[in-house]
């Protein structure tokens, strides 16, 4: 439960290898956070930066959690509450980039990204809501993408997914007003990191921290939508109204 001053105390990932996600979790565990459970693939990946909260004083615990496995989610999102007891933030923060050309020369590597970025996403935010209604607050934090504002020719799966889970994290949190529970869309431009490795930064490139600070202060003002940077607002207000012949030479890379 959120202290006094509404602080994050508990925190699950899913998703936990994330950059992004691990920056926003070192701010919450530098402020109040004590709890933070941890579902990835890959578990033992995860020690390193388990050690380094537990230095800091939060307990962390990690389980096994796939995005591709939708029918497994319910029990995992139970299991992860019920050994924690109550949970205030939960990051929705796995997902798959991919390669457009590849996804075009393999539609079941195509589908497999939506699974993982989309089905798996609806899956995994539905099992967390239906225990934060149930313990009558907390705030499902969703790692979205300027990509899913308007999707480009040179990587329109991928926006495709973001655009499907933007429009669901939406719909989410309208459906739980009134429920003490609340969704945040946070919409990240081009992030440096593992993610966009050895790909040419877009502009107004960011990275993990920088996101994290933003998605830190945009909480604190109650935000329903977190832009990272900020600008990326007006910039995509503008284009998504583009032309499309328009759009397409200006998003042309
Ligand atoms: N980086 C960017 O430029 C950028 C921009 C906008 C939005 N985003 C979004 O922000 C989120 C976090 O990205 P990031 O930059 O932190 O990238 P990241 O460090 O590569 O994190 C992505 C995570 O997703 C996990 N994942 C992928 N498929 C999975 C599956 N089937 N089951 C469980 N976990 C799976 C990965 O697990 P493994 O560790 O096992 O590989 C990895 O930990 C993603 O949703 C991404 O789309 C990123």
């Amino acid at each position: 439960m959120r202290d006094a001053v509404g602080a994050v105390q508990s925190v699950l990932v899913l998703g936990g290898g994330s950059e992004i996600a691990q920056a926003i979790v070192d701010r919450l565990v530098g402020g109040r956070c004590r709890t933070v459970v941890l579902g990835a693939r890959d578990i033992t990946a995860l020690s390193p930066v388990a050690a380094r909260w537990q230095a800091a004083g939060a307990t962390v615990d990690s389980f096994a959690f796939d995005a591709l496995d939708p029918a497994s989610h319910q029990a995992a999102v139970d299991a992860a509450f019920d050994a924690h007891g109550d949970i205030d933030m939960a990051i929705i923060a796995f997902g798959v980039l991919g390669d457009q050309a590849t996804f075009d020369a393999d539609p079941v590597a195509a589908a497999d990204a939506a699974r993982a970025n989309y089905v798996g996403a609806v899956s995994a935010s539905l099992a967390v809501a239906s225990r934060f209604r149930t313990q009558g607050h907390g705030t499902l934090l969703v790692l979205s993408s300027v990509a899913g504002v308007r999707a480009r020719a040179d990587n329109y799966v991928y926006g495709s997914t973001k655009a499907g889970l933007d429009a669901f994290a939406q719909g989410l949190g309208d459906a739980l007003v009134g429920t003490g529970s609340r969704v945040v869309v946070v919409r990240p431009g081009f992030v440096h990191g593992r993610m966009t490795e050895g790909m040419q930064p877009a502009p107004f490139a960011t990275t993990p921290d920088k996101v994290a600070d933003a998605v830190v202060a945009g909480l604190a003002k109650g935000r329903e939508v977190i832009w990272a940077p900020a600008v990326l607002a007006p910039v995509f207000t503008v284009m998504r109204n583009l032309p499309r012949g328009v759009w397409r030479r200006v998003s042309a890379r």
